[in-house]
């Protein structure tokens, strides 16, 4: 039983264990956050069942009860009521919006803000005001929204006075799915007909819900429109679960001897899974068993066996359907034959953490061989992992991505400020304790 003191977690090894069984993880964070926004723009009351319950999100539905849209947790089913007043009875904050540690929050409700008529003051934890916002900023201010904050507009905390917006035509220099979406949301509310262009494809979750929520989406290529003054409807939403969540216990059950492990309803968009081809390549047994559709998001159950992997090349057009996913797969590669080399990653240094060197560092404090790029990482493997002492940087994904690697390991392995796992995961090592088995 791993042990949290003073803010550690210690994990392994009695023996290294296998996991068997089955697991659920959390709703998907990124359509838990979308659907409680859409469901404060409709006008009526929205349902969103499955709903990620970690500190991000909470922070959303805490913003946009403060602008006026009341959201109702009712923590034990996992299910939020949200009452949309619709974009127009959205209201000035009172008091700051603190959108925590969560770059989506703060990223879609600069969007939301720019559409109410008054001023709105958003910030965040230390990282987060350290995370650039211009890639939002800009184009909400072409489209009419006064935004100013530190670094010209770059770092949080921002002020926003919003108001009438005007479509815009805007070509984006990164394939960010909160730029597309800060966007898209603008052009709701906006004159004329809005358009992001994307160099290459983001996640679409806005897309397809905007679609499930009575919206005409117009999608050509890598371009996105809408058209300003298209209602949105209230809706009973259902989160699937959330694959990058889903993608530690992926990684885990492959590396560990005689594990046979299925994650249960798990969302499988296609812009969300590079990840599991990366890992297929390398030779690991994951199945798909079953597939279903709920929200518009495809959905299935995935079946993990101990594999064999081998080094594998990450190109950068994979990147952005895997970027949340490079810590987990990081873990794979220690263990993997060969060599690893993933490039074209630059924007894994403006996460949560600089990732490439949270995960550089970390790694090879525990003996892992892993040379850092500019843009990505260099690990080959197959290395032992030793134990030691590793920082989570109060990254979610990098305490979740070292706590596998402490599994894997033959020695105790510490992840230094463990509590920031809440942000994503809560409940993680329950959940990971419930399939645990000594080998
Ligand atoms: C997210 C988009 C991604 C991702 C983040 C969630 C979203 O960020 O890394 O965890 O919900 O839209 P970018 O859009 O900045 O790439």
């Amino acid at each position: 039983m791993p042990a949290l003191r003073d803010g550690q977690m210690k994990l392994g090894p009695r023996s290294v264990p296998a996991l068997r069984g089955s697991v659920e993880v959390p709703g998907d964070k990124s359509v838990s956050h979308r659907a409680l926004i859409l469901g404060a723009l409709a006008s009526g009351r929205s349902t969103v069942g499955g709903i990620n319950l970690g500190e991000d999100v909470r922070a959303t539905a805490r913003m946009l009860g403060q602008l006026g849209a009341p959201c109702i947790f009712d923590l034990d089913n996992h299910e939020v009521q949200v009452e949309g007043p619709g974009w127009a009875g959205l209201h000035e904050p009172e008091e700051l919006l603190d959108a925590g540690n969560s770059g989506t929050s703060m990223r879609l409700l600069l969007a939301v803000c720019s559409g109410i008529d008054g001023a709105s003051v958003l910030t965040g934890d230390a990282s987060l005001r350290r995370r650039p916002m211009l890639r939002v900023v800009a184009p909400l201010r072409q489209m009419g929204a006064r935004i100013d904050g530190r670094r010209y507009g770059d770092r949080a905390p921002l002020v926003v006075r919003g108001g009438d917006l005007v479509g815009l035509d805007y070509e984006s220099t990164v394939a960010s799915a909160q730029v597309k979406t800060a966007v898209l949301l603008a052009g709701l509310r906006a004159s004329g007909s809005t358009s992001v262009r994307e160099p290459a494809s983001s996640r679409d979750h806005t897309e397809r819900m905007l679609a499930a929520a009575g919206v005409a989406v117009e999608r050509d290529g890598l371009t996105v429109g809408v058209t300003g003054g298209a209602q949105i409807r209230p809706m009973h939403w259902i989160v699937p679960g959330d694959v990058s969540a889903a993608m530690f216990f992926v990684v885990a059950a492959l590396v560990l001897p005689e594990s046979d492990l299925t994650i249960g309803s798990v969302g499988l968009n296609p812009t969300r899974i590079a990840a599991l081809e990366v890992l297929r390549r390398m030779g690991a047994r994951i199945e798909v068993e079953a597939a279903g559709e709920v929200s518009g998001e495809p959905t299935g159950n995935l079946r993990v066996r101990h594999s064999d992997l081998t080094g594998t090349e990450v190109v950068p057009e994979e990147i952005p359907a895997l970027i949340d996913e490079i810590p987990a797969l990081a873990i794979a590669a220690t263990q993997a034959r060969g060599t690893t080399v993933i490039r074209g990653a630059t924007e894994l240094r403006v996460k949560e953490s600089d990732r490439v060197s949270a995960l550089a560092g970390g790694l090879t404090a525990l003996g892992a061989d892993v040379d850092e790029l500019d843009d990505g990482l260099v690990i080959r493997g197959p290395t032992p992992l030793a134990g030691g002492a590793v920082e989570s940087h109060g990254d979610h994904r990098i305490a979740m991505a070292f706590a596998v690697a402490g599994l894997a390991a033959g020695e105790r392995v510490t992840v230094r400020d463990w509590s920031c796992v809440e942000t994503s995961f809560p409940g993680f090592i329950d959940v990971l304790d419930g399939v645990r088995k000594p080998s």
